[in-house]
């Protein structure tokens, strides 16, 4: 007979041992819902490349929000498809705008429920990039003042936090003045710090319609290749004022959210986005993977690898999943 002293197996022997000695804990607190407001909508029409998910009108947005709520998720981002895009991308910061109106609709509804909005003019623009244009090129510095602006009109309309997602340098910084100077200093600013240049995004560009007719986006989005310059976008966010970083995606990313986690004190959030659910939905619908427990476990592994808040289109499932006690 072996004389085993260690046996690791003692503390997976059944469900109730497993479930008490779980390393990585996490619950609906931590979910954030993305939700697609179309400003030419009436009803709900269901987005093509994201099975389960639907363009809202500015009359159904609240039926989102119940669904969230009655599933146990208290947080969504909000992302607007305009009426009208312009080479500057003006309606997105128009006080009427599709965001600005769908975060008073439902403020006053649902004073409670907690509305983070992306801050970004590539939905707004007619060319798709996330900025104004000089020549070919996404102009920086002309974009800050453009973001500070929707930032700005965003806080007017009573969004809870708001999160630049365009990856212009200075934007943090940019957006916090704005804010601050018009009486938003206890607005939270959540950044997309280390936003990579994906090809994971593809299936939201089309649920946005925010695809660059020229170019893409690797003038101000980060090479997948690297990795210290994500601790340096995070550590200048931090400079300029974020309340809160992110990476993003989320699944392909996994190391580069546990490195910046361990390098800073804030909370960290990532972004599982577009393409890692659409893979996930079309492996199930093909009946090569079990679904629920793919979900499950992807979101286990984010949480592992250090995020302490997840935006997923699997927000409800997941919380219902936690609640059960299947993770977390
Ligand atoms: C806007 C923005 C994008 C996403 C979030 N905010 C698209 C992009 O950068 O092209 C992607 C979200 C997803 O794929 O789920 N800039």
């Amino acid at each position: 007979m072996m004389e085993l002293i260690q046996r690791p197996r003692r503390l997976r022997g059944n469900d109730s041992i497993r479930r008490m000695c779980r390393e990585t804990r996490m619950s609906p607190d931590s979910l954030i819902y993305p939700i697609f407001v179309d400003e030419t909508l009436k009803g709900r029409r269901p987005i093509p490349a994201l099975e389960g998910q639907y363009h809202y009108g500015l009359d159904t947005v609240c039926e989102a929000v119940r669904e969230c709520l009655d599933a146990g998720v208290g947080r969504c981002i909000l992302f607007g498809l305009p009426a009208k895009k312009d080479a500057l991308g003006s309606s997105a910061w128009d006080e009427h705008g599709v965001v600005q109106e769908a975060i008073r609709v439902i403020k006053k509804e649902f004073p409670d429920f907690y509305v983070v909005t992306d801050v970004c003019m590539c939905e707004y623009t007619d060319h798709g990039h996330c900025g104004a244009l000089c020549g070919h090129e996404v102009d920086n510095d002309a974009t800050l003042e453009l973001l500070a602006k929707t930032a700005l009109s965003h806080a007017r309309a009573g969004a809870d936090m708001v999160a630049p997602s365009d990856m212009m340098d200075g934007r943090i910084g940019a957006i916090r003045t704005a804010l601050d100077e018009a009486g938003y200093k206890n607005v939270p600013i959540m950044s997309y710090s280390a936003k990579y240049a994906s090809a994971f995004y593809g299936p939201f560009r089309e649920a946005a319609g925010s695809a660059p007719s020229f170019g893409d986006r690797k003038g101000y989005q980060m090479d997948p290749h690297n990795r210290r310059e994500a601790i340096k976008e995070c550590a200048l966010d931090v400079d300029e004022g974020a309340d809160i970083l992110m990476v993003k995606p989320a699944l392909a990313y996994l190391d580069v959210i546990r490195e910046c986690k361990d390098a800073f004190d804030l909370p960290m959030a990532a972004y599982s986005v577009s393409g890692e659910y659409a893979m996930v939905k079309a492996a199930a619908a093909a009946g090569l993977i079990d679904e629920y427990r793919i979900m499950c476990e992807s979101a286990v592994s984010v949480f592992r690898a250090g995020a302490d808040i997840l935006i997923t289109y699997y927000a409800k499932e997941l919380s219902q999943a936690m609640k059960k006690g299947d993770i977390g």
